[in-house]
């Protein structure tokens, strides 16, 4: 899967400007499902398998976008000033660079500190593409970028910028591919978008499969690291199987299922229980009258830096789970 890793996690697609990576994903699944289309918001929508008496109609969901920054203003000099898509924050910035969606590369500069312990607030920073004038400027205002850092294979880890969650995306097309002869079930996988700025592609997918189960798939936080945050989850420990964030309480009966499938098919996992942040899970569970719906989640370091660090071997099981949980009947108790 790396090599399909490295083209997913360096395609540049911000929320909303998703096309790079949608284009990348539908060459990759061509001829793989049943039935496939592109719904309003960008959300790749690929239909796979039938419902049988015993089946269910299951949704899958990862983003496809990524946080990113937005042109505000250029100056006389050429140099942009630039808002945030998402949860981009401010020390992760400085010395970075972007890409716009249009191809332009740029560095993120900052103007001067009182003290050197300050960290630049983005009012503070700007974005030099090599231009000397704003007639030069090959940036326009409401231009979009992502941010710029090669694919990193240190063997079992993983390094990229873009992990959240192009990582899930590289799950659920070789979850596609490994798609059981013998589900029972009609599965949606969703490539979704914008789920940066609050899980809209998710939103409207939902409503659309109308499903009667839901399942997300991204990234989680880890507390593995020195002084890091009081978390059980770490890098190498399973696929995450997720009881609660910021956003949601996983269907219990589900995480269950999970939980009983990973024993009896031997895949490592751990619970996540996450206090900040959510997924598309969230809004498949709240769409229409309610579905039960959870998270399988994969751990990862350094969440939202140009530096998100996941565990090969997490990776896979994670695609395990998900096999092994469309290989049979779901039920829910
Ligand atoms: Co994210
Ligand atoms: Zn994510």
């Amino acid at each position: 899967m790396k090599s399909l890793i490295q083209k997913l996690v360096e395609s540049i697609g911000p929320s909303g400007y998703e096309g790079a990576t949608r284009e990348i994903v539908r060459a990759e699944i061509a001829g793989l499902g049943d039935e496939q289309h592109i719904d309003a918001l960008g959300n790749l929508i690929v239909r796979k398998g039938h419902k049988a008496a015993n089946g269910l109609r299951i949704m899958l969901s990862a983003h496809m976008d990524e946080i990113g920054i937005i042109a505000t203003h250029i100056d006389e000099n050429g140099f942009v000033r630039f808002t945030t898509i998402g949860g981009v924050r401010p020390h992760t910035c400085f010395g970075g660079r972007v890409q716009f969606v249009n191809g332009v590369r740029g560095v993120i500069g900052g103007e001067r500190l009182e003290s050197q312990d300050k960290v630049h607030t983005f009012e503070q920073m700007y974005i030099d593409v090599g231009a000397s004038s704003r007639a030069d400027c090959p940036v326009k205002v409401g231009d979009m970028a992502g941010f710029e850092r090669p694919f990193l294979d240190l063997g079992n880890r993983l390094v990229a910028k873009s992990m959240d969650d192009r990582i899930s995306v590289a799950v659920l097309i070789e979850a596609l591919r490994q798609f059981p002869a013998n589900s029972p079930h009609e599965v949606y996988f969703v490539f979704s978008t914008q789920e940066e700025v609050g899980l809209r592609g998710a939103t409207t997918a939902a409503y659309a499969i109308d499903p009667d189960l839901g399942i997300s798939v991204d990234v989680t936080a880890t507390g593995d690291m020195p002084k890091g945050p009081k978390m059980e989850v770490g890098l190498g420990k399973g696929a995450a199987i997720k009881v609660r964030d910021g956003g949601m309480l996983s269907d219990p009966r589900l995480v269950r299922f999970l939980v009983n499938t990973a024993e009896q098919h031997n895949i490592p996992y751990q619970l996540e229980i996450l206090e900040g942040g959510t997924t598309d899970a969230r809004v498949i569970q709240i769409t229409r009258a309610g579905v039960p719906a959870g998270c399988i989640s994969i751990p990862c370091r350094y969440i939202h830096s140009p530096s998100e660090m996941v565990d090969y071997g997490d990776v896979q099981n994670v695609v395990r789970l998900l096999t092994a949980t469309l290989s049979g009947p779901i039920t829910l108790e």
